[in-house]
C-alpha cells in the first residue's frame, strides 16, 4: 500500500486543475469509453425530475452536469459545483457552447468546496457525486452537508471506482492502471503523476461496508448498490427517509 494521499483543498484542486484540459479526452481513453456505460446507468436510475432542483457535487468539467441537463431538458434546475477553477473553467466554456447555439438556460456551475455548500436546507430532488467522493479529505462531513441540502424525498446518487473483489481482475486492473495508463497519460495529460494518484485513490478508498456505515452516521436512510463493470465500479442510490 502506498503512503496516505494528500486530499487537502490546495493540493486536490490544484491537481485537477492541472488535468482539466485533457480531462475528458483521458476518461474516454483510460477507462476505454467504459466510463460513459456508467454514466448511462446512474442516468436512468435518477429518470426525469419534473420541475425540481439537482445538484452533481464535484462536477469537474461538467460531464455528468450536461447528460442530466439533456436527459431533463428545460423542467429541472441542475447545478454542478465544484472547487477546481481548471475544471470549472472547462465546464462553463462547453455551457457557453451549447448556449450560443440553443436555448439553454437551466444548467449553471457554481464554485464551491462540497464540505460547505452555498445552499439553503432541504432544496434539492436529487444530489449525485460523480467518481467524486474518493477525492474528498473528510467523505463523513461532505455526506453530512449533501444530506442537509437534500429535501426529505429526495434521493442521492453515488459512483465511485471500486477495487474488485474478483483476483483475477484486480490484478489485471493494477497492471493496467499501474503499467500502461501512465505510459498513455504521457501521450495525451500534461501531469503524468496525477494518473499514479487514480489507482491510489481507488486503494485507499473505503469498502462498500465502510460507505454505508458513513451514510448510517450521517442519517441517510434506504440503500441500494450495484456494482458494475466486473465489480470496478459501485453505484449507489440512496434516500434520504
Ligand atoms: C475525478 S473528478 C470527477 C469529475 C466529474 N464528477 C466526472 O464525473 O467526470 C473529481 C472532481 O472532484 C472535485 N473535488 C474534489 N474534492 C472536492 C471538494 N472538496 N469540493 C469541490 N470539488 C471537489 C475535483 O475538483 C474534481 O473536479
Amino acid at each position: 500500500m502506498t503512503q496516505k494521499l494528500d486530499k487537502s483543498a490546495k493540493v486536490i484542486s490544484k491537481m485537477f486543475t492541472s488535468l482539466a484540459p485533457r480531462y475528458d479526452l483521458m476518461n474516454d481513453v483510460m477507462t476505454g469509453f467504459t466510463h460513459r456505460h456508467t454514466r448511462k446507468f446512474a442516468l436512468e436510475l435518477i429518470g426525469i425530475v419534473k420541475g425540481g432542483l439537482v445538484l452533481d457535487l464535484a462536477s469537474g468539467t461538467g460531464d455528468f452536469a450536461f447528460l442530466l441537463q439533456n436527459l431533463m431538458k428545460s423542467n429541472t434546475l441542475i447545478i454542478g459545483c465544484d472547487f477546481s477553477i481548471g475544471m470549472l473553467e472547462m465546464a462553463r466554456h462547453r455551457l457557453k457552447t451549447i448556449q450560443d447555439v440553443s436555448e439553454v438556460n437551466n444548467l449553471a456551475f457554481a464554485s464551491s468546496d462540497i464540505n460547505h455548500l452555498p445552499f439553503s436546507d432541504e432544496i434539492f430532488d436529487v444530489c449525485s457525486i460523480i467518481y467524486g467522493l474518493r477525492n474528498v479529505q473528510d467523505p463523513l462531513s461532505v455526506l453530512q452537508e449533501i444530506n442537509r441540502v437534500t429535501k426529505p424525498s429526495g434521493r442521492f446518487f453515488i459512483v465511485e471506482s471500486i477495487i474488485p473483489d474478483n483476483p483475477f481482475i484486480r490484478f489485471s486492473l493494477s497492471f493496467y492502471f499501474k503499467n500502461v495508463v501512465p505510459m498513455i497519460a504521457s501521450l495525451f495529460a500534461s501531469n503524468v503523476q496525477a494518473y499514479d494518484y487514480y489507482f491510489n485513490s481507488v486503494e485507499q478508498f473505503g469498502t462498500p461496508i465502510e460507505t454505508l456505515k458513513l451514510l448510517k452516521k450521517t442519517h441517510w436512510k434506504r440503500v441500494t448498490i450495484y456494482r458494475l463493470l466486473f465489480g470496478s465500479v459501485i453505484v449507489y442510490q440512496i434516500f434520504k427517509r
